[in-house]
């Protein structure tokens, strides 16, 4: 069997480290007996530099007929963020419909977070972002331009088909997990769209009375992320905060080099993306010691999604074989090495 995979390296670190994550998978595919044929876009901020564009026109069409997509990271100084992601990143996730944005997070070993030392089965949780409307909309704009009443307005967009079918999934989710749903609103604020939210949570709670579901206001439950995860199962949250609380998750799991994202379309019917949910970290990029384990395990994200179970369960041991002995380390796991030589040490491991 051979998928075929759109390899999109991006920009920044989103290179480094998807070369690393390929080294690995690739590894992988030839000890479990299937293959990976990787077609590489330079769809970039370095592209758009010299095109104007950060993808040519008919990207999406192009993308359609893969298995997957594996995608570094998008966005560098020089090109504007709002250009840059809204000319690549949102555009396929929407396109492709991938309205589930996955972001499971473990504790793992080797870490330097602040719950570092506690057991894995003690923090083990899966954030379920809204990936395709919410507070990310073009709707809104400038108005009274350069005079002192000068203001903007950036509109929000909840369907109830977009709420119903993320919320829907959160919890058909939790019954292959622990049964815990806890929804991240913020109903105190903002007092059109999160009201709404919660009443089609309660409504969805109520076809799973056998899944345990809270409403949680997402500035305690940030606090609580930090204090007490071991309390929490599937999060799910609208666009923005889900981006939020998956950064804050990563940090309090190890850090942003060892979180990985999944941007799901469901049903199947277009092509899933993964990546890691960091950026192209320009602070480090070029360096060679950006940490390639979220790459890697969107990677085995990826190998899941493909339905190649055990190739992908062999990835994230490799990982864990790798980060528990601790003497291959990127600088922000405390440790000296290169990317190249923590993604060389994951593939190793997998033999
Ligand atoms: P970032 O995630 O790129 O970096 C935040 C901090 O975490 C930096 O100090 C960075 O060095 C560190 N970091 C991130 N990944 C790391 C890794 N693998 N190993 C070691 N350290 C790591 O976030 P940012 O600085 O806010 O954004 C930089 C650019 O990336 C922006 O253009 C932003 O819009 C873009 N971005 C893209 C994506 C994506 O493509 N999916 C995601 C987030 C941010
Ligand atoms: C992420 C990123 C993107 C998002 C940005 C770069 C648009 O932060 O994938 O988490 O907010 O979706
Ligand atoms: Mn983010």
């Amino acid at each position: 069997m051979n998928y075929r995979i759109a390899a999109i390296p991006g920009d920044g670190i989103g290179v480094d480290v998807s070369v690393e994550a390929r080294k690995v998978l690739d590894r992988a595919a030839e000890l479990n007996g299937f293959g990976l044929e990787w077609t590489e876009f330079d769809w970039s901020c370095e592209r758009y530099t010299s095109t104007g564009t950060m993808m040519p026109a008919d990207g999406v069409e192009q993308l359609a007929a893969f298995d997957g997509i594996f995608l570094g990271a998008v966005g560098f100084p020089g090109v504007p963020d709002h250009v840059s992601l809204w000319g690549l990143l949102i555009p396929l996730r929407r396109a492709f419909a991938q309205y589930v944005n996955l972001r499971p997070v473990r504790l793992l070993p080797g870490t330097t977070s602040a719950l570092a030392g506690r057991s894995a089965d003690e923090l083990e949780m899966v954030i379920v972002r809204e990936n395709s409307e919410g507070e990310y909309s073009q709707l809104g704009g400038r108005h009274n331009a350069g005079r002192p009443d000068e203001f903007v307005l950036q509109e929000s967009v909840f369907t109830r088909v977009g709420v119903e079918r993320i919320i829907r999934y959160a919890f058909d989710l939790a019954r292959t997990r622990t049964g815990r749903v806890c929804s991240a609103t913020k109903s105190n604020g903002l007092i059109h769209s999160m009201p709404f939210w919660d009443e089609v949570f309660a409504e969805i709670a109520a076809e799973y009375p056998d899944v345990h579901s809270e409403q949680c206001h997402v500035d305690a439950l940030a606090a609580r992320m930090v204090q007490q995860p071991d309390r929490l199962d599937v999060v799910v949250a609208s666009n923005l905060f889900g981006d939020i609380l998956s950064d804050l998750a990563a940090a309090v799991t190890g850090g942003l080099g060892m979180a990985p994202s999944g941007n799901i379309n469901p049903p199947g019917e277009f092509p899933s993306m993964f990546e890691a949910v960091h950026g192209s970290a320009p602070d480090i990029a070029g360096q060679g010691i950006a940490n390639p384990v979220a790459q890697v395990l969107a990677g085995a994200m990826m190998l899941d999604h493909l339905g190649e179970t055990a190739a992908a369960n062999a990835v994230r041991a490799a990982v864990e074989r790798v980060l528990a002995e601790g003497r291959v380390a990127t600088p922000d796991l405390g440790g000296k090495s290169t990317t190249a030589e923590l993604g060389t040490a994951i593939a190793d491991a997998l033999s």
